[in-house]
């Protein structure tokens, strides 16, 4: 038998390389996620409980990622994540929600919380605005009071065609914060907010859609209600549908490709996880736009540990941006990344973006409440193989636990885990981005692809791995 030779981030270096560049601006890390999805920083927030929701993936679209919504939600939830970041960074949102005038204070309140907004256009049948009420209105109103009797009745509004800067002088010069437009009948046509002119202003790199929305993913399984579920999230306006479960190059995930790429052919569908050159030119046939790499290599997984099976990162990724080159199909590298040094190494070796989990969990916009413990703050990050996230897709996923109908025959295939709380998500993408940068300007390139061609690793010894860390010194 012959054994393959298996490298992972710690195992190699880059070699330096002469560089042009005399600041981190001059690069760019623009880079495809899939066959024909765009994005402008190669970092993609990963499908777990613990990690994408829509806070984090409009954060992510913000600053130019995308975040997949994880699948251990019920249809109705899952989509109504997407929704919410549509509507979180458009500068027009279509649609706005909306309540009648003889709805009350209570239906109101109850109506914003659940989709996470500050204000509801009041319309009548025929949908022309007659009000509006925000918090202003309700803070001090009785729950029982009528909206017609609370709400905003001079309410100021642009016509359909209005300009980004049009609607910043009419906000300023009322001292406004929400702006509807309508037709000429008074019919609503959409709500400019002064909350996503800021944003679009502040974050000019943001990944948006051919609308101006945020650009968003999300996860469906390859059993049970996938198709449904599909079919409900592209509705919703996903951008990108990522098939995934832990052993990606399988009958089931290809069938599920397949089913899905018949159902709907303009969806734009990853796959995954896989970490062989076979497996992913196996789902590159079946139709794929772009292939997940990374089997047991997360850090919360204990696949390798409990099935004795898995590829080392940086070498499955090489095996597969082979493959993915040959056919134009981008790899996401999935897994094991634990610093901006990681990231570089994986798309050096050819992944197109990385998918982070850990480095983004414990973050403001990660799912869940913050911990404290021996006075430092924590959030849950969890594997979603583990037992407990396993529990949490009994209830929310038709179909998903078919296999494992006695908890007790569920064997698990992640842990839980405690991240320390990190801020704000911003910063991190902060750090992880100037080290990539960095990380260009090292290999003598100002784009990925052309680190890609530069990119020479060296193999490194257990001495040269310590010496790469901080050594003979006592850390502050
Ligand atoms: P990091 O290292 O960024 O990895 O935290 C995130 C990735 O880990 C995978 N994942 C799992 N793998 N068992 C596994 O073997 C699990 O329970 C599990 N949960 C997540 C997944 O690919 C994720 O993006």
């Amino acid at each position: 038998m012959e054994f393959k030779e298996g490298l992972t981030f710690d195992d190699v270096l880059l070699v330096p390389k002469y560089s042009d560049i005399t600041s981190r601006s001059q690069t760019d890390l623009s880079t495809r996620l899939s066959r024909n999805i765009s994005i402008s920083i190669p970092f993609v927030s990963a499908n777990m409980d613990t990690v994408t929701e829509s806070s984090m993936a409009s954060a992510m679209a913000r600053a130019g990622g995308i975040g997949i919504i994880h699948r251990f939600l019920t249809i109705k939830e899952q989509s109504g994540e997407i929704l919410k970041v549509k509507r979180s960074g458009s500068v027009m949102i279509e649609n706005p929600y909306s309540i009648s005038s003889d709805k009350h204070v209570q239906d109101a309140l109850d109506y914003a919380k659940d989709r996470d907004i500050s204000g509801l256009l009041v319309v009548d049948s025929s949908f022309k605005l007659i009000g509006i009420v925000t918090e202003r209105d309700l803070l001090f109103a009785s729950k029982t009071d009528k909206i017609q009797d609370v709400m905003t009745k001079d309410v100021v509004t642009a016509k359909l065609g209005v300009t980004l800067d049009e609607s910043k002088e009419i906000l300023h010069k009322h001292r406004i914060e929400k702006l509807p437009i309508v037709d000429d009948s008074g019919i609503v046509k959409g709500l400019i907010t002064s909350k996503d002119i800021t944003n679009n202003a502040d974050f000019p790199n943001a990944s948006k859609d051919k609308k101006g929305r945020p650009l968003v993913g999300a996860a469906v399984g390859v059993k049970g209600d996938f198709l449904e579920r599909s079919e409900s999230l592209l509705n919703a306006g996903a951008d990108v549908l990522v098939v995934d479960i832990a052993h990606g190059h399988s009958e089931n995930a290809i069938n599920a490709v397949r089913y899905i790429k018949k159902a709907f052919p303009n969806c734009e569908l990853i796959a995954g996880n896989i970490a062989t050159a076979r497996g992913a030119q196996d789902l590159i046939s079946a139709g794929v736009d772009a292939v997940k790499v990374g089997v047991g290599s997360g850090s919360i997984c204990i696949t390798r540990v409990i099935t004795g099976s898995g590829v080392p990162q940086l070498t499955a990724v090489i095996d597969c941006a082979k493959v993915g080159q040959e056919h134009d199909i981008p790899i996401i590298s999935d897994g094991g990344t634990r610093t901006s040094g990681d990231a570089t190494k994986a798309l050096a070796s050819g992944a197109s973006t990385v998918m982070i989990g850990s480095m983004l969990g414990g973050t403001d916009e990660s799912p869940g409440t913050v911990l404290t413990k021996n006075g430092k703050r924590f959030k849950v990050y969890r594997g979603m193989a583990s037992l407990a996230a396993s529990l949490g897709r009994k209830s929310k996923e038709a179909g998903s636990m078919s296999l494992y109908d006695d908890l007790n025959d569920y064997v698990a295939e992640g842990v839980e885990a405690m991240v320390p709380y990190k801020g704000t998500v911003t910063d991190i993408l902060k750090q992880l981005t100037g080290g990539v940068r960095s990380g260009l300007s090292y290999c003598g390139a100002h784009t990925i692809l052309q680190m890609q061609e530069n990119a020479e690793f060296i193999k490194i010894s257990r001495a040269g791995f310590a010496e790469s860390q901080p050594h003979d010194v006592s850390l502050m």
